[in-house]
């Protein structure tokens, strides 16, 4: 069988090792759809994954890589033919199986979707985990009844991959966008994606009341911690939160006022374990009425597959906004 090219993470007693190695098909974890690997991306848990600064393999070692789009090479499952443009985000890549990282990949047909033909797999990666987690976000924001009326959505961590779609899918919705950021500098990518204005999250009073002044119509929240905690205090009576991130923290401190004197709602997003009929129904709004008009301008970064060691080292705490897109093959 021929050999081929991954990035594979290895568990140490303390931290990781990760390089590429010389792999064959039957070495990769189990699943009934074998895909050649064109692009993938990078996204914070990746660079999490990958520097050992957050614990993500459940497995002593696996391909990194949460996100692939590729052409499906052989299948089990008649669902899938040779040929097939097919995409997979946050299926438990690089958590129990080998992700993304790699020339190839196999896969349970369980959690690959058909790309839409209107999205090439480039753009797919330009996608990634972090903008199919924000179209879920806003999705189920819509269908908690958020509306453009109740007043201004606030996206924090603004500049990383799923707050700026976020606020591009949000601004061509119609709602009025605030950028929650602390790259105050980058006004115009703010602008640009559809924001009309920022705030300094270095800046940020939060105040210490269960109910400070309601200022949010609803807020896509990819910090957690303090942030999120002051978010529920400051949203607006009937607005929605979604809670997609833990960036700045994974507590969460507040107190019932929020949700029985304003109605406010919280909404966990998981794109990780969802029902695979959902998973559809998004990559099909993406394809449809949700699409990412701004995609060029969120991708910031495109490398090659070998310089994907580096980039993933300055990817935690970088000053940089967007997007980075890993070419894989072809
Ligand atoms: N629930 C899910 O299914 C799901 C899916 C994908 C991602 N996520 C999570 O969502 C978050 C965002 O993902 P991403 O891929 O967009 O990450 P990313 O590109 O690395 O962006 C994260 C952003 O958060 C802000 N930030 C970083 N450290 C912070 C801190 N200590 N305090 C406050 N803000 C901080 C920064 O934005 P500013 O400098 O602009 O403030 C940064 O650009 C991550 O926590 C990720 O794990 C969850």
């Amino acid at each position: 069988m021929t050999a081929f090219k991954a990035y594979r993470i290895t568990q140490l007693e303390k931290g990781v090792e990760a390089d590429f190695v010389s792999m064959t098909v039957d070495q990769l974890t189990e699943g009934d759809v074998v895909v050649k690997v064109e692009w993938s991306g990078i996204n914070y848990k990746d660079a999490l994954a990958a520097t050992g600064k957050g614990k993500i393999l459940r497995k002593a070692a696996l391909n990194g890589g949460i996100d692939l789009a590729g052409v499906v090479m052989s299948s089990d499952n008649p669902k899938f033919v040779e040929g097939d443009r097919v995409v997979l985000c946050g299926g438990s890549l690089s958590e129990t199986l080998d992700g993304g990282f790699s020339e190839y990949a196999r896969v349970p047909s369980a959690i690959l979707t058909k790309l839409p033909d209107a999205i090439s797999t480039r753009d797919a990666m330009a996608i990634g985990t972090a903008g199919f987690t924000a179209a879920l976000a806003v999705d189920r924001m819509q269908a908690n009844g958020q509306t453009p009326v109740q007043g201004p959505i606030l996206v924090t961590g603004a500049s990383g991959g799923v707050g700026s779609v976020s606020i591009n899918l949000l601004s061509d919705l119609g709602y009025d966008v605030i950028a929650m950021t602390s790259q105050t500098s980058q006004l115009d990518y703010f602008k640009q994606l559809g924001a009309s204005d920022i705030l300094d999250r270095t800046q940020l009073e939060m105040g210490e009341r269960p109910l400070e002044k309601a200022t949010w119509g609803g807020a896509v929240d990819n910090v957690g911690g303090d942030t999120l905690g002051w978010l529920t205090r400051t949203v607006v009576p009937w607005g929605t939160i979604a809670s997609v991130g833990l960036a700045g923290g994974f507590t969460l401190n507040t107190t019932v006022m929020p949700f029985i004197l304003r109605g406010v709602a919280l909404l966990g997003i998981n794109s990780i374990e969802m029902p695979q009929t959902l998973r559809e129904h998004i990559w099909s709004r993406l394809a449809s009425d949700l699409q990412v008009s701004k995609l060029s301008q969120i991708v910031t970064e495109e490398v090659a597959f070998d310089a994907l060691p580096q980039t993933l080292q300055s990817h935690l705490g970088r000053a940089a906004v967007g997007r980075t897109l890993v070419q894989i093959s072809g």
